[in-house]
């Protein structure tokens, strides 16, 4: 940046010879205030905020110590750089006017050369200060719309990933958008219930529901005449498709490898993981038991099953809503954790609107 702007010093000096002596030493690289007194020091700020002052101590009425206090004290004023400007030598005046939140300290009479390069640095030293500020405080905002981008960015590719897991596994249709609402209404009543609440109160929701989307995403490894059959799998096909679990979080570890986004996809992985484990121990890929599963993966197998059951599948008609919440209610204790059964049974018939409301 061209600075072609001179930059404003204020000097204030009792004494009339010092102010000509100085303004003279200045001028030819400042615009120079030279005032008399505290008194016209605080008139004259009122209409000009200079870049710097040079305050003398010793002044009739008020002196450069009282000066610099109501200056420190004064929001307006507080930033503008103090250096005294005194003929005491001694170490403890220098001291009191440091404390006092001065930046420097120059003995009369001042070399010409010194008190110029000493200017010169405290104002480099003052702009460094604010373009440095300037700085933060644009990059604050840049993080801050970069972050959002991203989280918009992030938000588009997950659901367009499980919508083409959800296309090609032509029977499932709208399956992954119902599951988030079934998630959704149970988390709620739960914490409602005071089941489980305090650990699902921890839970970034909306991070929750992005992430859940992608717990089939395994079914990708799966091929096709296995996925769409229209009939029941053999003992063969059935070891394969449990293999989506596995092959869900392979997938999701090889998309945290790739980007920083891991505490959703940590997300994703136990859902991915863990949604086909059951109560008892008896399901897959980890035969985990009771709250060895964690609460995502109970959760999960809730709104999944639900939606198998109450959905036509080409393996098996649909149930009636109430069927299904039948079967889910009687797997408590073996396939579902029984804390939850509860709290599913108050909301069943939410499961159930949003089953219609959501259909194929
Ligand atoms: P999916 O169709 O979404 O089913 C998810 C889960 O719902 C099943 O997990 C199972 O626990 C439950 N479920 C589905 N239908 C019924 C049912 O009629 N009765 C009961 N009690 N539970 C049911 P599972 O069995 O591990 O299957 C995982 C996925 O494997 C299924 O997802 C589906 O895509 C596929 N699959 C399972 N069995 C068959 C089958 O016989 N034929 C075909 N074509 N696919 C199957
Ligand atoms: C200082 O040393 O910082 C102030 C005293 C002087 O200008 O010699
Ligand atoms: C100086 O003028 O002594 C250098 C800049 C500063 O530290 O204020
Ligand atoms: C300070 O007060 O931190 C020093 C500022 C300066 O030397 O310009
Ligand atoms: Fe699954």
């Amino acid at each position: 940046m061209i600075e072609n702007k001179r930059q404003k010093i204020m000097l204030v000096d009792d004494n009339k010879a010092n102010l000509t002596i100085g303004k003279s030493i200045l001028s030819e690289y400042y615009d120079v205030f030279a005032l008399s007194s505290a008194d016209k020091l605080f008139e004259f700020l009122k209409h000009v905020i200079p870049d710097l002052i040079l305050l003398d101590i010793d002044m009739p009425g008020m002196n450069g110590y009282e000066t610099l206090t109501i200056l420190k004290a004064d929001k307006q004023y507080a930033d503008i750089p103090v250096i005294f400007v005194t003929a005491k030598a001694s170490e403890a005046d220098e001291c009191d006017g440091l404390d006092l939140g001065a930046i420097d300290y120059v003995v009369k009479p001042f070399s010409p050369a010194l008190l110029l390069k000493r200017i010169e640095n405290h104002l480099l030293f003052q702009k460094q200060k604010a373009s440095l500020q300037d700085y933060n405080e644009n990059l604050i905002k840049m993080v801050k719309e970069k972050t959002h981008q991203l989280y918009s960015l992030q938000n588009a590719i997950i659901s367009n990933i499980a919508e083409l897991v959800e296309f090609r596994d032509v029977v499932t249709g709208r399956h992954i958008s119902r599951t988030q609402k079934y998630l959704k209404k149970l988390a709620e009543q739960l914490i409602e219930d005071g089941v489980y609440a305090d650990e699902i109160l921890i839970w970034d929701m909306n991070v929750i529901l992005l992430s859940s989307q992608l717990h089939d995403i395994g079914k990708i490894a799966i091929s096709d005449n296995i996925l769409n059959k229209a009939g029941v799998l053999t003992e063969e096909e059935k070891e394969i498709m449990r293999t989506h679990t596995k092959k869900g979080v392979e997938v999701i570890e090889k998309m945290e490898h790739a980007s920083d986004l891991t505490g959703f996809l940590e997300y994703a992985k136990l859902f991915a993981g863990t949604h086909h484990e059951k109560w008892d121990g008896s399901g897959y890929p980890n035969g985990l038991s009771g709250e060895e599963i964690p609460l995502e993966g109970r959760i999960m197998a809730i709104a999944d099953v639900y939606d198998a059951l109450i959905s036509e599948r080409p393996y098996k008609k649909s149930y009636t809503a109430q069927e299904s919440a039948q079967i889910i209610i009687d797997g408590g204790g073996t396939h579902f954790d029984p804390a939850l059964i509860d709290t599913f049974s108050k909301v069943k018939d939410d499961f159930a609107a949003i089953a219609v409301e959501y259909a194929d």
